[in-house]
């Protein structure tokens, strides 16, 4: 019977939060602190001739203007993608100014420092750069240029293909989608003479460290980085972007605190983004609807310097039973920013694809699209050749179909109504990656009748203060207020990166571990020979009821101990783990989705979604819901409005800010149902715990762009779902 874990638990940090007292990364002041605000390149192809910083550096208050010739040496970091404490992964690799070459709109050129943000703003507007301008490739026709690569393959999918009596064989593409975290990256970076405290917006603060001790030419030990608060960021901040080192060679250079905190502006040029993806998927399959063949091949876009590759195919392998399988990758190089992970990164986009041809299939086999993905079905992963550790993808389709009302859809298209509204009601299967990252923690037992509990992992956001509290709560046998959990700081035993969703089968383990070589150590107290033992906070005989003895805070005073304390640890494992792969683990889901449309003024709502989760054992439902939910109205976003365009004349983002760049807000957000199905997955951690930071984005435009075929009989292949394609193609009464 598990006391804490399992319940709703309210965040333990939602107190901090509310009252204004949580310090985010841009929070922090110190004395003399100055502001740094980068020059960006406003030519996306090109050469520098040459910076005029005259007429800033003569300013009010400007300290220094920055650029390649005076920054001091930055350097390269060497790629570490092995995942635990000496990890050294960055997607953007050059070092900011490293040379006079522009590869995209708003590369950082140079970085005026001054007094105050509006000096430095003012300062770094009258920086005058002349270029040499070349034209830009930021063409959104997407072909193989490079890196061609053959992702997995079985059998013979061409000839299964070609001998199918039903096939599927079209192209879906995503546009390039900005991470839009309400906190904008920043970095706050002190130098005391030999080493550097660096305050980060960072989603992995270890990783960072060992990133800007190679980049700033220091032994890691001389980098601290510590990130308390996230105001999240779907993975546009998983790896340090340049404005961190920019502020912190700053630092250096002038033995002042800096603050560099990027602008919305700079959101779109500078720090990462989901790339363009267009896939091709062939689908073929026998006329009772059992998959004969499953072809992907999906080319994205990178910046000119780094091969982001978005690994469409991540599911793909596992997702059905197919005997016949090619799964292809390559790059296409623009005049972009690089490309980084975001929310499900391959597997969301991917889905959108494969998914929306498996509607399609279903439709051309007059299926239901449930039953399609019943039928195919399979008994282990065919890709890996090796079991699930736990798979109830079957169960998640039942529930959903049985709580969204699924049996009373009619097929037809535009037939179903409601209250002058036609309704489009599609579906779709989801499926992301469960990973456990190594993690060190350690628990302490103090004199006040506390616990703490510490690691260098940090909550972005989604609750890992709770849920590393509640472990060690759990375990320990105490009140959840009684423990206080340290993250987000270097000092700690080093933590798994907030990303991949593998912290939270990471820290159990290790919470667990630590908590009971905490209470050991406190039974050691007595001596090897004593006869104690633990229950819920009290120390007593062997045998003897708990209350026959003392509260572990007296036990400790009685020995003049003011804390004891214990690590633990947990080894990785899983596909971003380090462990050889014995079990395919993933999470699975369904969501349902209901649209509305009004053809007569053309307004399409999403109106119902229904969705049914399987990931493992949920440590905290009130957290979890959330997390899917916010992952859910991140698929409405990504279906109907995310997009981000680039200039051809300059290669600029241009609808770079939160009004033209649309996500979706409570007004677009219909009644959100969420179920977990509990099964427990004990291969991962044996509280059977998985990562669901990122399973509810994936298949959700899949299921949205399904819903809105029933509704106007247009099959949307190019997101976002726009009203025009809509209008144009869809049977509308004032165009009959
Ligand atoms: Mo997630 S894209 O790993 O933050």
């Amino acid at each position: 019977m598990m006391s804490v874990i399992g319940k709703e638990q309210p965040r333990v940090d939602g107190p901090l939060k509310v009252s204004g007292k949580a310090m985010y990364t841009s929070d922090h002041h110190f004395p003399g602190m100055v502001y740094a605000v980068p020059v960006c390149s406003t030519i996306a192809n090109g050469e520098i001739q040459g910076i005029d910083t005259s007429a800033a550096e003569k300013m009010a208050g400007v300290l220094a203007i920055f650029h390649r010739k005076n920054i001091g040496r930055l350097l390269r970091a060497a790629d570490n993608h092995h995942f635990g404490a000496d990890m050294s992964r960055l997607d953007e690799h050059r070092p900011p100014l490293e040379d006079d070459v522009i590869r995209y709109y708003g590369q950082y050129v140079a970085l005026a420092v001054a007094d105050s943000f509006e000096q430095a703003t003012a300062a770094a507007d009258a920086v005058k750069v002349r270029y040499r301008e070349h034209k830009p490739n930021v063409d959104e026709r997407l072909a193989a240029e490079t890196n061609q690569k053959v992702e997995s393959e079985r059998g013979d999918p061409v000839k299964a293909f070609a001998d199918a009596e039903i096939q599927v064989d079209q192209s879906y593409d995503l546009p390039p989608e900005t991470h839009n975290p309400i906190e904008l990256h920043a970095s706050v970076a002190l130098w005391d003479g030999s080493a550097f405290t660096l305050y980060e917006t960072s989603q992995g603060v270890v990783n960072h460290r060992n990133v800007l001790a190679q980049m700033l030419g220091v032994p890691k030990e001389n980098v601290r980085v510590i990130t308390k608060f996230l105001g999240s960021g779907f993975g546009g901040k998983l790896w340090p972007w340049t404005q961190s080192a920019l502020a912190a060679a700053a630092a250096r250079q002038l033995g002042r605190p800096v603050k560099l905190v990027v602008s919305r502006r700079m959101m779109f040029q500078s720090v990462g983004h989901r790339p363009r993806v267009q896939q091709r998927i062939r689908l073929s399959a026998t006329r009772d609807g059992k998959l004969t063949s499953l072809r992907q091949d999906w080319v994205n876009h990178t910046s000119i310097l780094d091969d982001y590759k978005e690994n469409c195919g991540e599911a793909t392998p596992q997702m059905y039973s197919v005997p016949n399988l090619r799964i292809t990758s390559a790059l296409a190089r623009r005049n972009v920013g690089t490309p980084t992970p975001m929310r499900g990164p391959g597997a969301v986009p991917g889905l959108w694809a494969t998914e929306s041809a498996m509607d399609e299939l279903a439709l051309k086999l007059g299926m239901d699209p449930v039953e399609l993905r019943l039928a195919n079905e399979p008994q282990i992963d065919e890709g890996l050749k090796i079991p699930f550790s736990s798979r109830h993808l079957k169960e998640c389709l039942s529930t959903g179909a049985e709580r969204f009302g699924w049996s009373k859809r009619d097929p037809r298209v535009g037939s179903m109504k409601r209250g002058g509204l036609t309704l489009g009601w599609g579906m779709a299967s989801c499926s992301w990656q469960a990973a456990r990252f190594p993690c060190a923690a350690t628990v302490e037992l103090r004199d006040d009748g506390t616990a703490r509990v510490s690691c260098a992992t940090q909550d972005i956001g989604t609750g890992s203060y709770t849920i590393v509290a509640q472990l060690a709560a759990e375990k320990l046998g105490l009140p959840l207020d009684k423990v206080e959990a340290v993250l987000g700081d270097t000092r700690l035993p080093p933590g798994p990166l907030s990303g991949g969703s593998g912290a939270a089968a990471a820290v159990v383990p290790a919470v667990f571990e630590a908590a009971g070589r905490a209470v050991d150590a406190l039974l050691a107290l007595a001596g090897k020979a004593s006869d104690l033992e633990y229950t819920n906070g009290r120390v007593h005989s062997r045998g003897e009821p708990a209350a026959s003895g003392v509260a572990f805070e007296d036990f400790l005073r009685l020995g003049s101990v003011r804390a004891v304390s214990g690590a633990g640890s947990s080894e990785g494992m899983g596909a971003f783990g380090t462990a050889k792969l014995a079990f395919s683990s993933h999470s699975f889901g369904a969501h349902f989705v209901e649209v509305t449309w009004q053809p007569e003024i053309a307004r399409l709502r999403v109106s119902r979604v229904v969705t049914v989760i399987d990931a493992g054992r949920i440590l905290n439902p009130l957290a979890g819901r959330n997390q899917i939910e916010g992952a859910v109205v991140m698929g409405i976003g990504m279906s109907l409005f995310e997009e981000t365009s680039y200039d051809p004349r300059n290669g600029a983002p241009i609808n770079s800010n939160l009004a033209d760049y649309i996500v979706a807000t409570n007004a677009d957000v219909p009644s959100l149902e969420v179920h977990f199905v509990e099964h427990p997955d004990t291969k991962l951690n044996e509280l059977g715990a998985r990562g669901i930071g990122e399973i509810g984005l994936a298949g959700m435009a899949a299921a949205i762009a399904s819903a809105v075929h029933h509704a106007t009989g247009v099959r949307v292949r190019e997101l976002p779902i726009k009203i025009e394609n809509l209008l144009i193609r869809a049977p509308a009464p004032y165009l009959s």
